[in-house]
């Protein structure tokens, strides 16, 4: 039984073998988009097919039945390295520098946030990192034409479009789908068409996941930040908006706020297919190395997937 920091408690679900898996149930999916372009993700696949909601069953299904994503990946983000270096404007620390670092102590993938206001992250790091990434480079970014036009020209692996506002200190809420709906469903289909992994930054809410499905993304991303503050019923409300992602065939990604000591129930969710780590690793770099702090992450993460079985 894992303790959140709400004090909730979660059992850590495992997984029958011989349980289908929901996207054993899927029908019929569109056809996947043009990769002639740009390298495809490990993990491209085509955006979920627009399928009926599944029948209302119980909130959380027994573990026996949840798909168990076979391996989760650590991307780790690397914007507060940026946020450093530009606390004097100069060449160091540099994030190109310090993803390689992270990739070599066993990251499965690298994250960078290109603000609109660019306070960490400048455009030239977002083509050094695209050039230079070994395993796959996560592009988060506004849900704004002028930034969607940015990933069309890179085309790297992975788009996460977040919410932006220039006052907030960090990413606040996940992204209002609800709003101009026709925008990000462009949007997404333009980043489809090119060949990019498209994920969207939602908090873990019903409604949100099947709008997301709805408006053609790959992935969803789900919000941490109230379970990471301690915020009551925010893990179970994580559970739930990870199991229906996945019944309704998006991946399931996962991130803000999660740390080497907190991320073992998050880790711990079935489904969730990717973690994107940031401020933690980079502080806690301070400490023990850059190395080191992913790595402790890494176990921790892998700590809490022990009990779960491999997918059949
Ligand atoms: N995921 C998204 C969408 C984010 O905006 C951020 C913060 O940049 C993170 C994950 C990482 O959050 P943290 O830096 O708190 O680990």
């Amino acid at each position: 039984m894992f303790r959140t920091p709400s004090g909730e408690g979660v059992a850590r679900a495992t997984a029958d073998r011989s349980a289908r898996r929901p996207q054993d149930r899927r029908v019929a999916r569109a056809a996947p988009p043009s990769l002639t372009t740009a390298a495809p993700h490990p993990t491209q696949r085509p955006p979920p097919a627009r399928l009926p909601d599944p029948a209302p069953r119980p909130v959380t299904a027994p573990a026996s039945a949840r798909r168990v994503a076979p391996h989760q990946r650590l991307y780790v983000n690397v914007d507060h390295v940026a946020t450093l270096r530009q606390a004097r404007r100069g060449d160091e620390p540099d994030p190109v520098r310090a993803a390689a670092l992270c990739e070599d102590a066993g990251a499965d993938g690298i994250t960078a946030h290109l603000r609109e206001d660019r306070r960490h992250v400048q455009d030239a790091d977002i083509e050094a990192l695209h050039g230079t990434v070994r395993t796959a480079f996560n592009l988060e970014m506004a849900a704004t034409d002028a930034m969607v036009a940015l990933a069309l020209r890179l085309r790297p692996p992975q788009v996460t479009l977040v919410p932006e506002r220039r006052e907030e200190v960090t990413t606040e809420g996940g992204l209002d789908v609800r709003h101009e709906p026709a925008r990000l469903a462009r949007q997404l289909a333009a980043l489809n068409e090119a060949g990019v992994r498209s994920s969207l930054f939602i908090a873990p809410d019903a409604d949100a996941v099947r709008a997301s499905r709805d408006l053609g993304a790959h992935a969803v991303e789900l919000h941490t930040g109230p379970y990471a503050h301690g915020a009551p019923g925010a893990l179970g409300a994580l559970d739930a908006a990870a199991e229906l992602a996945a019944v309704l065939g998006l991946a399931v990604h996962a991130g803000h706020g999660l740390t080497a000591d907190n991320v073992g129930p998050v880790a711990a969710l079935p489904e969730v297919e990717e973690l994107n780590i940031g401020h933690s690793i980079v502080s806690r770099a301070v400490y023990v190395g850059l190395a080191e702090s992913v790595r402790q992450v890494r176990a921790a993460m892998d700590a809490a997937r022990a009990g779960l079985a491999r997918p059949a």
